[in-house]
């Protein structure tokens, strides 16, 4: 047993707002403990980026912090939001500017329901709920490009463009299609977009899915959902997806259905990924201000975030074992929604470290 190689890797932490640093205390007690089994060394630095901090200061990020970010292997983020904070200001200064500053191009976000975890959907499983969303990271709507004109006036003119490059598609369908390879399961990505209304973003979408997948993937199946029917797909019939790749708002919103059919945000880990870069990992869900400080939120989101760390950092052994513990945790929980577990939030993530 034992990492790789001998090298100490430098993680940024940002718990951020809320029931962040609750969560990210949970991901880093578990870290300890499986770093420690692994002989994995990790120096962990704290950054105190968060709606409070820009409360405080007027600054939503310092201006060195992404050049400073730069230098670590990878971060770990919590949550970030303030609720007198304007929506679209922390969002955009701290979190999608990491994402994009960063080139995380990838938002992954794995959706597998736990053993013992209630699912909504009637009839369904562990086995059939298991699959992967590759969520384009840095282009799509979010690019932010738009404006107004004569705002504020009865002729108000709001305008916001959705940018898709080739470039951009074709490395995430890369990721999407070695996904599935490596999964080795059904073998098979499903392109989620909107080809009878999108016809240039997702005309483009579609012929880099095909090209890709005839040249290099011949081993993947290859199928297609418009995103509307998608979401109805997701409840009626989940058994049927592998991985599934989309673009970023598209990949925003079937990732929170997604996270309720997995047992909710309090389990929905996910990543954002720069396969050539530095990689940040966070629970899906937000800052929970009516959990805050309250020792209820569950930290299994934040946990799974940390296994996914792992394994980005190739430590695939130890991110197993975090994901095995965590499967062995599941059953002994009442709920996995906060206040409802039948634990404390720090009692789930002792448990997980006796798991391992
Ligand atoms: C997410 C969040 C973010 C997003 C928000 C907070 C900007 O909803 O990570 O899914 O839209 O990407
Ligand atoms: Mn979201």
């Amino acid at each position: 047993m034992g990492t790789t190689n001998n090298k100490t890797y430098k993680i940024a932490v940002i718990p951020g707002d809320g029931t962040g640093p609750e969560v990210v205390r949970e991901g880093l007690k578990v870290l300890k403990a499986v770093n420690a089994k692994y002989r994995i060394k990790m120096d962990l630095t704290d950054f105190d980026f968060s709606g409070e901090r820009y409360m405080r200061t007027g600054e939503v990020l310092p201006v060195n912090a992404i050049e400073e970010l730069r230098k670590f292997d990878a971060i770990y983020f919590g949550a970030i939001g303030h609720p007198d904070v304007k929506p679209g200001v922390l969002e955009k200064g701290v979190l999608l500017k990491i994402r994009f500053e960063l080139d995380q191009y990838i938002n992954l976000r794995p959706v597998k329901l736990y053993p013992g975890v209630y699912t909504p959907i009637k009839g369904k499983g562990p086995e059939d709920i298991d699959f992967v969303v590759v969520r384009e990271n840095t282009e799509g709507i979010y690019v932010g490009t738009g404006g107004f004109l004569k705002k504020g006036t009865p002729d108000e003119v709001a305008i916001q463009t959705s940018i898709s490059t080739r470039k951009g598609v074709e490395r995430c369908l890369r990721y999407a299609f070695e996904c599935s390879r490596k999964r080795n399961k059904k073998k098979k990505l499903t392109l989620c977009g909107k080809t009878n209304v999108l016809t240039y973003q997702f005309d483009l979408w579609d012929r880099a899915f095909n090209e890709i997948g005839d040249k290099d993937y011949p081993d993947i199946k290859r199928d297609y959902a418009h995103v509307d029917a998608l979401t109805l797909y997701l409840i009626e019939c989940p058994e049927k997806y592998d991985v599934i790749v989309t673009d970023n708002l598209f990949g925003d919103i079937i990732t929170d259905l997604a996270a309720v059919i997995q047992g909710g945000l309090g389990v929905a880990a996910g990543g954002n990924i720069n396969p050539e870069g530095v990689s940040m990992f966070e629970p899906i869900g937000g800052t929970a201000p009516a959990f805050t400080g309250k020792n209820q939120i569950n930290p299994l989101a934040a946990i799974g975030s940390a296994a996914l760390m792992l394994a980005s950092l190739g430590e695939e052994e130890a991110a197993k074992a975090v994901e095995t513990a965590i499967m062995k945790v599941t059953p002994m929980m009442k709920s996995m929604r906060a206040a409802e577990m039948g634990m404390g939030t720090d009692e789930v993530g002792d448990k997980v470290v006796a798991a391992l």
